[in-house]
């Protein structure tokens, strides 16, 4: 499917999805994030993908929010769809069942931001930024940004962010929790590879359990959230991807999970 705002490409099991907007430092505007919301609904659908790297087109930035130009000609009503949208987008990428790596260049910004915490792993350059600006702009985080920074680096962090509105650099985003990895810039798309081909090779049914056992447990009580596991756990022993985990570690040789 050809797309006005995206590249998308594929390396064996692993799905590139590139916002392609680099002259707006890769602003989301609303036909950008409906077409992420068609891009991760194929990859959802497309059992050879085991991996999704989203990233921005450029190194300057991921996404440097969403599209100010737009938003300012917008009625409460339109606002109000356009962060249906983007929330209903974030949540696609958080439940797509397969792991799926932010690419981090640069700016990682309001709505950007949002979108790299939707994602499950957060690998950025040095040279990264991270922000939710958007109480400069008169604005609070419309795409999940309130929330989803409360739960991944608590409470101080998503204050000190939301309300003081400023950046901060990719080595402070991982000392709060917010990055998984800090590399070089030249040693950014090693290192996202490295990691995006690992999880292609892991089991699928065994990473959709980690995702959602994870995720559905981050939100309810200590009960539910072991059940989920259980459940997952159960589910795994019906995969031959299970048995040919457990066999190759007896036979002290490499696993090769076919995603069965
Ligand atoms: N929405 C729309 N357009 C954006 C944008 C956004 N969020 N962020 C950047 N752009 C556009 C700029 O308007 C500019 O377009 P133009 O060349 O047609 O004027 C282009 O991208 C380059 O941005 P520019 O501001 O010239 O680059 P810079 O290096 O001077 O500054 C930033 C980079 C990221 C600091 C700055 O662009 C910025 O603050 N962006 C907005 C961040 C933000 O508030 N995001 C949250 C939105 S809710």
């Amino acid at each position: 499917m050809a797309y006005r705002n995206l590249l998308v490409s594929d390396r064996g099991a692993v799905r590139t999805i590139t916002a392609n907007r680099p002259d707006k430092l890769n602003a989301l505007n609303r036909e950008t994030l409906n077409e992420l919301t068609l891009a991760f609904g194929q990859a959802a659908q497309d059992d050879a993908v085991r991996c999704v790297v989203l990233t921005g087109a450029g190194d300057k930035a991921f996404v440097a929010g969403a599209d100010i130009a737009e938003m300012n000609g917008y009625t409460p009503l339109q606002g109000q769809a356009f962060s249906a949208t983007g929330q209903q987008l974030m949540s696609r990428i958080e439940r797509l069942g397969k792991p799926v790596i932010a690419r981090i260049p640069g700016y990682a910004l309001g709505g950007g931001m949002e979108l790299a915490m939707a994602c499950h792993l957060r690998i950025a350059s040095e040279k990264a930024r991270f922000g939710q600006p958007e109480i400069n702009l008169g604005l609070i985080p419309g795409f999940g940004g309130t929330q989803r920074l409360l739960r991944l680096a608590g409470r101080g962090a998503a204050l000190e962010l939301c309300l003081l509105g400023k950046q901060i650099n990719a080595e402070r985003a991982q000392e709060l929790g917010i990055v998984t990895q800090v590399v070089a810039p030249e040693g950014l798309d090693e290192a996202v590879q490295a990691v995006a081909d690992q999880l292609a090779a892991s089991a699928p049914c065994a990473a959709a359990g980690i995702l959602d056992a994870v995720l559905q447990g981050g939100e309810t009580g200590i009960d539910q959230g072991l059940s989920y596991e259980t459940q997952g756990f159960a589910l795994c022993f019906a995969t031959e991807d299970m048995r040919e985990g457990t066999t190759a570690f007896l036979e002290r040789r490499n696993p090769e999970f076919k995603g069965r």
